[in-house]
């Protein structure tokens, strides 16, 4: 029986074994964490993420191919493949803070794989990670070998939260980089049997390793240009009168460009747009290439301007301050379907609302209490450093509350924010909310979610993203 270990029990990691585990019945998957409240919450009925369908995949598997343990040197020595799932934050600190991959947890699973290892291994980069890890990877598991060979493989992810078990069933691509020796390409090709266990042959790409990592950042930095570049024309629909709805419906009708990720919002969020852009850009910058930097920098630079833009549209509507008045907030997750909040947009605009003195009532379907306002007391790049967590100041602790439901956010408050698609917001009795809220009543929609003809009607003021007012 082959067996698969994966190092890090987060967002990747236990969805892709869980998937893993499921169509290859042969194969016996450990997923190892050395956080014990992960893994205990992965082996309870409380999963430690949302997304559907991921609790029936876990209960069918777990306890027959599929195990979480806090285990790690016991699993990966007994592996025969190990995915390295391990989270690749930006640095805070030092060269390269601020833009820079932080590979410390890197490092640190690989001298460990080097230190427990007994057998030959094939190590999987599932982690995003810059150009050229590999081979700092290969020198330090070569240089601690004791013999033992190994295979590095880069085999990125594509999984979109939110949407990550049909993600994995169905995946656009698989990609596999390996060395172009016979051992490298044997290492392929044994991934790539795992992978075959339920994906098409025609949709595993394997090329080169340098190929592989880049290919991610890659592809990750396009999608963010395209969610940057139709923001940057919301502005300038609301400033001529064009409406980006059918601007970008009549753009994306062009087969080349095609109708996809074509949505204006309050900015895109998520663990990795900006970090991985970050990463890109740092590369592009010690490879002597400013002017490749500055192109992609402007992707995060546009988001940032979304953000900001979006805070000085409630504060200007709203006679120019807000100080004192209570506004809504409806979601908090980066987007809809994940109770995740890492680089949320909902985090710049709840301080930029609080910097302005706003009280805040914030709703999330999926987002508990104790995570907004740990998000809200955190410096940026902090979020996955743990070691700098501040409690949040009496006086914006004061400022900010969180609500059961979208109804009691609203009531009292003179104007609601819509940060997050949630379904549940596009159906939501607003006569009932306009009723109970301070009038005028305001309401900013980040997502284009509210049919914003029907709340006028009601009475609502209603500024969308990129639409005539
Ligand atoms: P995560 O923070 O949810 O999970 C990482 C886990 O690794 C954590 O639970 C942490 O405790 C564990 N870990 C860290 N060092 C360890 C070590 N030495 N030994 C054992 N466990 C260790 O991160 P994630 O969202 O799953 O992302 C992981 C990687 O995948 C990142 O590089 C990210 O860029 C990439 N990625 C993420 C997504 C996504 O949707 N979140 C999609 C594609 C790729
Ligand atoms: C993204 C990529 O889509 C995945 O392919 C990639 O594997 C992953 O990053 C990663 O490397 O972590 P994810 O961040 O989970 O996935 O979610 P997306 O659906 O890409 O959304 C990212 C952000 O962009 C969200 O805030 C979303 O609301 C926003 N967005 C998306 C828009 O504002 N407009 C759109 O049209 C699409």
């Amino acid at each position: 029986m082959v067996k698969i270990c994966c190092i890090g029990a987060g967002y990747v990691g236990g969805p892709t074994m869980a998937v893993i585990a499921l169509k290859c019945p042969a194969i016996e998957v450990a997923v190892v964490d050395i956080s014990v409240p992960r893994i205990a919450a992965w082996n309870s009925d409380q999963l430690p993420i949302y997304e559907p369908g991921l609790d029936e995949i876990v209960k069918q598997c777990r306890g027959k191919n599929l195990f979480f343990s806090t285990a790690v040197e016991k699993h990966v020595a007994e592996a025969d493949i190990i995915f390295v799932s391990v989270n690749t934050p930006t640095k805070t600190r030092g060269l390269g803070a601020g833009k820079a991959a932080d590979l410390t947890y890197w490092e640190s699973a690989a001298r460990m794989i080097a230190d427990v290892s007994k057998s030959d291994k094939i190590v999987v980069e599932k982690s995003t990670v810059p150009v050229k890890t590999a081979e700092a990877i290969e020198k330090i598991l070569r240089h601690n070998s004791k013999g033992i060979k190994y295979q590095i493989l880069s085999n990125p992810e594509f999984l979109a939260e939110g949407t990550a078990i049909e993600d994995l069933f169905k995946p656009d691509r698989v990609l596999i980089g390996g060395r172009e020796t016979p051992d490298g390409q044997k290492a392929i090709q044994a991934l790539k049997a795992v992978y075959a266990n339920w994906v098409p042959e025609d949709r595993i790409i394997t090329t080169n390793l340098w190929s592989a990592e880049l290919s991610k950042l890659a592809a990750n930095a396009f999608l963010a240009q395209r969610i940057s570049s139709v923001n940057a024309m919301s502005a300038l629909c609301e400033a001529t009168g064009a409406n980006i709805s059918e601007v970008s419906h009549a753009v994306g009708k062009d087969t080349r460009i095609g109708p996809k990720f074509l949505n204006a919002s309050v900015g895109f969020g998520g663990s990795c747009f900006q970090k991985d852009i970050l990463n890109l850009v740092y590369i592009c910058e010690c490879n002597g290439l400013p002017e490749v930097a500055d192109y992609w920098k402007q992707v995060i630079q546009v988001n940032d301007y979304q953000k900001s833009r979006f805070v000085n549209r409630v504060v200007s509507s709203m006679f120019n301050t807000v100080s004192g008045k209570k506004i809504a907030i409806l979601g908090f997750a980066f987007k809809k379907d994940t109770g995740d909040t890492r680089e949320t947009p909902a985090i710049d605009v709840c301080n930029g609302l609080l910097g302005d003195k706003a009280h805040l009532s914030i709703y999330d379907l999926q987002v508990t209490e104790e995570q907004i306002r740990r998000d809200l007391s955190m410096k940026k790049f902090d979020w996955d450093h743990p070691i700098h967590l501040q409690p949040m100041s009496p006086a914006a602790a004061k400022e900010v509350s969180v609500a059961w439901d979208a109804y009691e956010a609203a009531k009292g408050a003179h104007g609601i924010c819509i940060l997050t698609e949630w379904d549940e917001f596009k159906t939501l009795d607003y006569k009932k909310i306009y009723d109970s809220m301070h009038k005028p009543a305001f309401l900013f929609d980040g997502r284009n979610v509210v049919d914003a003809v029907k709340l006028r009607e009601i009475g609502f003021i209603v500024y969308s993203i990129g639409k005539p007012l």
